[in-house]
């Protein structure tokens, strides 16, 4: 308590009262990678795109280029079956200046790189300069690469099984523990069957499997070593390229970092060192954005905070009906939970519907929270139609993680110690977060390239750079110091910002670092921090008229970015 005590009074010493607009957004939905906004694209049928094994672009989506590329499902049988991965690039337009290929990641793992570039890659290419091209590809078994990693038979199935998960939060003393364990189980068996067995994709989706990929993508299209920009798992993925082939780093930025060793040792417990700081943060930024920009406004923030707590309290017991939303809704603590967490990732576009949410509740306004509904859960259509294969969800988070990860089946002590020490880091999360390790307990895949060597390197032929916010729910910035340790000579700049990832909070100064490092290498002096251009409830901190046309249009780019902050394990 005292912790967070001097958290809260630091945040509201630091911040400054200029807001301008709020944006609001809907909370990305737990499959959302895929799905949304990309809809008014004109349509891409990548399965007629023939596969091939020399990289054979093809025009896609005005101006872009798409392609297949077959590239051996086993990299210890070459001459074996493929997989085809799915590539789509935005060209440098700028010949003269040409720089090369930047390959970005949206992390998950699961998420997909073609749906990146579809839904962030002009401003990433407009951050970068448009010297580079900036290329997406779908990972092993993710989105329009084949074989998917699917492990049901359609959208639908896997949305009627997760809604059999009902209101009930995980909690290790009763039934709720038995009935997960039994779901992950189920799971398990279930894609050993469908996506296990001696070439199934499961097996080969692996992200040392994954840095081979990218290796030999940045080979085909001619270029020595790989520019990389990864976000959340992405900087797993970017940390296993590194340390495997060290002498290959071109340009490497993670963005979000998750520490690769406890990433493989499959534990999951380390992530949650600052989320209850960023969702107390919900409470800071409304008090002091004041009541014409917060619905939840009070006095004192512990105030709008114990109001919270007080109500989520109440809908224990009594959750609230929403009878005439379409389909009808049930708000209990577990959405609420939920809706914090998630909103979390990216307070700038989340905090202000979790306001209107819990407002609404206190009010009783039935009409307002039919509106809010799609907000507060993802709303299941079950359509019979197949939607294009390529946009529906699949596996591959247990696949790349479980399998990438350290075996530890389930023991009930272990894992009541585990979920203990989950708990001291944060009494909210720890029921949604303590769902990964037995995601890993019950799972049966394993790989068959698993990477067991360092996860480290003395020297890389070009420093990395590490980009950590300042409060990151779920990678925390202790994180990304102890992989800059391990990188010799790694850059890292810390964003003085609540959220995941640099994208979740818009700032200048990042996306000009970001720039110097992949135009000309520079990386950041030590203990440089770069501050937000917008805080949530309160809006912009900077006046647009100002600025330089050339910041301007730098700022707008960057802000186009918190829409598409990875979902890193949301549930
Ligand atoms: C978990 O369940 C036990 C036994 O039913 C109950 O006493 C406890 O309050 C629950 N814990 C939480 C965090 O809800
Ligand atoms: C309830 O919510 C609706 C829609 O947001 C709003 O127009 C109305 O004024 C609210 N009613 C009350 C009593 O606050
Ligand atoms: C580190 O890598 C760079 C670039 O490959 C090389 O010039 C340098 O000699 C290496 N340093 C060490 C200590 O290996
Ligand atoms: C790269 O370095 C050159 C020469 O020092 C400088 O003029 C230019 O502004 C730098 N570019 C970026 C994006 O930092
Ligand atoms: C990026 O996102 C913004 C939203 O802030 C949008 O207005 C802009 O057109 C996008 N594209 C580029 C190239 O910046």
């Amino acid at each position: 308590m005292s912790r967070r005590a001097r958290i809260i009074a630091s945040l509201v010493g630091a911040l400054t009262l200029l807001g301008l607009h709020l944006s609001g957004d809907i909370l990305q939905p737990r499959s959302a990678s895929h799905a949304r906004d990309i809809t008014l694209e004109p349509e891409f049928d990548w399965y007629a795109l023939e596969p091939s094994e020399r990289i054979q672009w093809t025009p896609c989506f005005s101006g872009q280029k798409c392609a297949r590329l077959l590239l051996p499902l086993d990299y210890g049988t070459p001459d074996g079956p493929t997989t085809a991965i799915a590539l789509r690039m935005i060209p440098a337009s700028s010949k003269e200046e040409y720089k090369g290929t930047i390959l970005i990641n949206p992390g998950g793992p699961g998420g997909s790189g073609t749906d990146l570039v579809a839904r962030a890659g002009q401003n990433i290419s407009r951050i970068v300069g448009d010297s580079f091209d900036i290329l997406g590809f779908d990972p092993r078994g993710i989105g329009a690469s084949t074989p998917v990693a699917s492990c049901f038979e359609t959208d639908s199935q896997r949305k009627l099984w997760a809604l059999q998960e009902g209101h009930r939060l995980l909690n290790v003393t009763d039934d709720t523990l038995a009935i997960r364990l039994a779901r992950e189980k189920a799971v398990a068996q279930r894609c050993d069957e469908k996506i296990g067995g001696e070439r199934g994709i499961g097996r080969f989706m692996s992200t040392p499997d994954v840095a081979k990929d990218m290796l030999e993508i940045v080979q085909q299209l001619g270029q020595e070593k790989l520019q990389y920009w990864g976000f959340s798992y992405g900087s797993i993925l970017g940390q296993y390229f590194s340390a495997i082939y060290p002498d290959k780093v071109g340009r490497v930025i993670i963005d979000g970092v998750y520490d690769a060793h406890n990433y493989r040792a499959a534990l999951w417990n380390t992530n949650l060192a600052d989320v209850d700081t960023v969702m107390d943060s919900f409470f800071h930024f409304c008090h002091e954005a004041g009541p014409d920009k917060c619905s939840l406004w009070k006095p004192s923030a512990k105030e709008i905070r114990t109001s919270y707590f007080d109500l989520l309290h109440a809908v224990e017991t009594e959750p609230i009906p929403v009878p005439l939303a379409n389909p009808p809704l049930l708000i209990t603590r577990k959405v609420l939970q939920s809706q914090l967490f998630r909103a979390s990732y990216k307070p700038l576009l989340a905090f202000g519907i979790v306001a209107d949410t819990i407002r609404a509740i206190e009010q009783r306004n039935q009409s307002a929270l039919i509106e809010l509904a799609p907000k507060i859960v993802d709303p299941v259509e079950c359509k019979c139609t197949i939607p294009e294969p390529w946009r529906s969800d699949t596996e591959a988070f247990n696949a790349i993680a479980c399998g990438d990860g350290d075996q530890h089946p389930y023991d009930p002590d272990t894992y009541a110690a585990y979920y203990k020490d989950l708990a001291a880091q944060s009494q909210l999360v720890a029921p949604l977060w303590g769902i990964h390790y037995l995601q890993c307990a019950e799972w049966r895949i394993r790989p068959k390239w698993r990477w067991t060597g360092p996860l480290e390197a003395k020297n890389t032929s070009h420093p990395l750079l590490l980009i950590s916010p300042r409060y990151d729910p779920v990678c925390p910035l202790t994180d990304a110091k102890a992989v800059h340790e391990r990188f010799g000579g790694s850059g890292l700049l810390v964003q003085n910002s609540y959220g995941h990832c640099s994208l979740s909070a818009p700032s200048l100064c990042t996306a000009k670092h970001v720039r110097a490092y992949m135009v000309n290498g520079t990386i950041p002096e030590a203990g440089t921090v770069c501050d937000p251009d917008e805080l949530p409830f309160i809006g912009s901190v900077r006046d647009i008229r100002t600025m330089s046309a050339e910041d301007a249009e730098l700022l707008e780019a960057v802000k186009g970015l918190s829409d598409v902050v990875p979902m890193f394990g949301a549930l």
